[in-house]
């Protein structure tokens, strides 16, 4: 699609990841010149996107990285997302969400480069979500402790900067490497019932919607921060249960249990959720719609 504002150029870390790689898909597809940052396994291929390697662990790779794409903006999409992980090993956690970020806006110092960065429900307690902009993050794990640290350095930085939170993304992992989605519905179909929890709450947001909404903001002159997720808020069991009836089955392959029951390494925010106020240009579609594309897709994936 041609834009009717200047190409920019922007570079995508975390490209090979499931939003980085729906990102410089749509950037590309509107005309602007994109690179996309990644550890080992590369962005889709493109004539339009230039792959570059990137290791967020070190600090001359962040500058190399910074120094060779040029951008005008750059969109902070890597991250170390594996939340029970993050638990587990929170030194590698805090260098790759947070750490990462420090290297980052010191390689843009002076550069005159826009970031933006990707941030989570997970920097509030879950207590009474769901959370508008001007809420007060408490978050509850060591996921949401690193990734409310990177949203403090960027806001201290000098560059001008945009912090995107959003909330469980739903789309189709590469690699080899299905999405928390994709994993319910194996589990729902080979080995039923899934058990999904009737007390944690979140936003459903589909990836095509927010790489386009950031898109949206690339293209814009906004600075400052703002929540950009699905609209609706659905419990994990009652996401199980639409995804039990858009596979045909009963909902008998669903049995709602307490997050407390899964027995997971990390804590996460119960009654959570993002309030989202922020002006669309993208419109959003309904959820039900999103899901018969997404089942089309997780079915192409594996034919
Ligand atoms: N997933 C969600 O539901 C969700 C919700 C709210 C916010 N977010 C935020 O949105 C952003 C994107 O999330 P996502 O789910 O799309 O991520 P993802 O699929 O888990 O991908 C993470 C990306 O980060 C890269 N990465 C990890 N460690 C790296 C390192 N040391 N050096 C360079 N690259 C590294 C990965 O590279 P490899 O492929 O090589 O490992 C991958 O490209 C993250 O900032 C996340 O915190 C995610």
């Amino acid at each position: 699609m041609a834009i009717n504002v200047p190409p920019q150029r922007v570079a995508v870390t975390g490209a090979s990841g499931l939003l980085g790689r729906a990102l410089v898909t749509a950037l590309a597809a509107r005309g602007h010149t994109v690179t996309g940052g990644y550890r080992e396994l590369p962005p889709p291929l493109s004539a339009a996107v230039t792959p570059l390697k990137l290791d967020l662990l070190k600090a001359e790779s962040i500058a190399g990285f910074v120094g060779t794409a040029r951008p005008d903006c750059v969109i902070h999409a890597a991250a170390l997302t594996d939340v029970d992980r993050c638990e587990q090993n929170s030194e590698l956690a805090r260098a790759g969400n947070a750490t990462s970020v420090q290297f980052l806006m010191k390689a843009l110092a002076g550069a005159g480069c826009r970031i933006i960065l990707l941030s989570t429900d997970y920097v509030f307690d879950g207590k009474d979500g769901p959370y508008d902009e001007s809420a007060v993050p408490n978050p509850i794990n060591v996921y949401g402790r690193t990734k409310l640290a990177a949203e403090e350095v960027v806001k201290n930085a000098s560059a001008v900067s945009v912090i995107v939170r959003s909330a469980s993304f739903l789309g189709i992992g590469a690699y080899g490497r299905p999405t928390w989605a994709e994993k319910l519905v194996t589990t729902m179909l080979e080995h039923p019932p899934l058990r999904a929890a009737i007390d944690q709450r979140s936003n459903i947001t589909p990836i095509e919607f927010l790489a386009a909404a950031i898109a949206d903001i690339v293209e814009t002159r906004l600075t400052g921060l703002y929540h950009v997720a699905g609209k609706e808020i659905l419990s994990r069991y009652e996401f199980a249960l639409k995804l039990a009836r858009l596979f045909g089955q009963g909902d008998d392959a669903i049995q709602a249990v307490s997050y407390r029951d899964l027995n997971r390494p990390a804590p996460r925010p119960l009654n959570g959720g993002l309030a989202t106020r922020f002006p669309l240009r993208t419109p959003q579609i309904p959820l039900d719609v999103a899901l018969v594309r997404w089942k089309t897709q997780f079915e192409q994936a594996r034919s």
